[in-house]
């Protein structure tokens, strides 16, 4: 294509590859991702390999390591979310295109764009320099959106190969373009799915309506039992370990900009907002839990109606915790609550899903302010500082199993739809992304 950087056409190849690690119809194509990856690494001279597991494969890749020197690992994934509802993509999610200064395709930035920005930005160095200023390990995972099942044991097994002093991720936000970002916090998560079964089969509903409990109306009964009407968690002791939020913390958060509570209705497109009470947005989401429900089924979902009573009804749940709220301590919470607000006449099938430990650092150690220094070389401005509400659940499984802290160093737009049809990237961003690895490496290596 024209006007293509050899950078840009390395990004969108990467971005053809459909490795979506959740639909095991596509385990050949996160596989073929990672390949291409290996292949890339390798040619850049360094010593790359590919670690099999139960699902998708592991990528190492590491320049020689030398005494005295520093040692960075720089983390990223290279599977991407599902791509529906397709029809409202403008153009397909798996081939990329470059309209408006910005790069259109599911995983633009979450996470390949931002991900494929620290390789290219080695790759540059070791161009210019024919050598880093550091011991480097890029560590690739192809699970980070089903909960990075096997990465943790990866890690617990592989101590050596993969010790560092700090871990670097480029995979969380950026809070407006061209003001950097540096994330000291995640929150944590724990999924579960509840199904609710009554009669044995599907019902008329007018021969029987009435006579026995609706599974569908029984869930809406269950999902409502979660929230006071301020948006409250119900769910007893589940705020107990809530570390409250610091006053330098939300006198410094109130003056970052593109977090405001206007920016957060006109990014969602809502039309207002809701959340617990005395707190902002941003609080809301970077430093409050919550109990969100991810879908809902059960009954007749086609064209028209249909008079049927449901044989069951389903919820998915996720809950985002903070610091130092436990995943395992909060779900045996949730269970129980669920058992005790379970409506007469159904009975509850619990399920728990993968979950993930909240993640909090001190933006002012010596790494953090590196990381500041390295922002403010790359974009030519001063650091905000901020947590995230998103997860990345390996983020504390790397500080308890290799003992190191991670700087998070984020490159995502509010506007940039992860996860949602249209996902884009500025292309301006890769640039800073490949600028800003550069100027890391330099600020960790003093
Ligand atoms: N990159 C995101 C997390 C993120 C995005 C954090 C923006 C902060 C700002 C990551 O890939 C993601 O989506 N994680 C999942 C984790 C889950 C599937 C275990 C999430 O947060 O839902
Ligand atoms: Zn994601």
């Amino acid at each position: 294509m024209a006007g293509m950087t050899p950078e840009l056409e390395d990004l969108f190849t990467f971005l053809r590859f459909p490795s979506i690690s959740t639909d095991s119809k596509h385990a050949g194509d996160v596989r073929a991702c990672a390949e291409w990856l290996v292949e890339k690494l390798t040619g850049m001279g360094l010593e790359t390999t590919l670690h099999p597991t139960e699902r998708h494969p592991v990528v190492v890749a590491r320049n020689e390591h030398k005494p005295g020197r520093k040692t960075v690992l720089i983390y990223g994934h290279y599977d991407v979310q599902p791509v529906d509802p397709l029809h409202l993509w403008t153009t397909p999610p798996f081939e990329p295109e470059i309209r408006d200064g910005k790069i259109w395709a599911r995983g633009a930035t979450d996470n390949k764009g931002q991900m494929l920005s620290h390789i290219l930005g080695v790759e540059k160095t070791l161009k210019e320099k024919g050598e880093l200023p550091v011991n480097l390990t890029f560590l690739f995972e192809g699970e980070e959106e089903i909960g990075s099942p096997n990465l943790a044991p990866f890690l617990e097994a592989n101590r050596e190969l993969l010790k560092c002093d700090v871990i670097a991720i480029s995979d969380t936000g950026m809070v407006a373009p061209g003001v950097p970002t540096l994330g000291y916090g995640l929150r944590g998560i724990a999924c579960c799915e509840v199904t609710l079964r009554g009669p044995a089969r599907d019902l008329h509903s007018g021969l029987f309506g009435g006579a026995v409990a609706n599974p569908a109306t029984a869930i809406a009964h269950l999902i409502a039992s979660l929230h006071d009407e301020e948006g409250k968690v119900l769910v007893e002791g589940f705020y107990d370990d809530v570390r409250p939020l610091e006053d330098w913390e939300r006198e410094m958060w109130a003056k970052v900009p593109g977090v405001s509570d206007e920016d957060f209705v006109k990014v969602t497109g809502s039309l207002n907002l809701f959340g617990e009470a005395g707190y902002s947005s941003a609080e809301r989401t970077w430093a409050r839990p919550t109990a969100e429900v991810n879908g809902i089924g059960g009954g007749y979902q086609g064209e028209g109606s249909k008079t049927v009573l449901p044989a069951e009804a389903f919820a998915k749940f996720s809950f985002r915790l903070v610091p130092d709220q436990d995943p395992a301590d909060i779900m045996k919470k949730v269970q129980a609550h669920f058992d005790k607000h379970c409506p007469p006449g159904v009975s509850l099938l619990y399920e728990g899903g993968h979950d993930g430990k909240p993640y909090h650092a001190d933006p002012n150690g010596p790494y953090g302010l590196a990381a500041r220094r390295a922002l403010k070389a790359a974009f030519d401005a001063e650091p905000v500082m901020i947590r995230e509400g998103g997860s990345i659940p390996i983020v504390q499984a790397f500080r308890d199993i290799l003992g190191a802290d991670t700087l998070l160093l984020g490159l995502a737009l509010a506007d940039a739809q992860i996860h949602s049809p249209d996902e884009n990237f500025p292309v301006e961003n890769f640039e800073s992304g490949i600028r800003l690895n550069q100027a890391l490496l330099e600020e960790l290596a003093k």
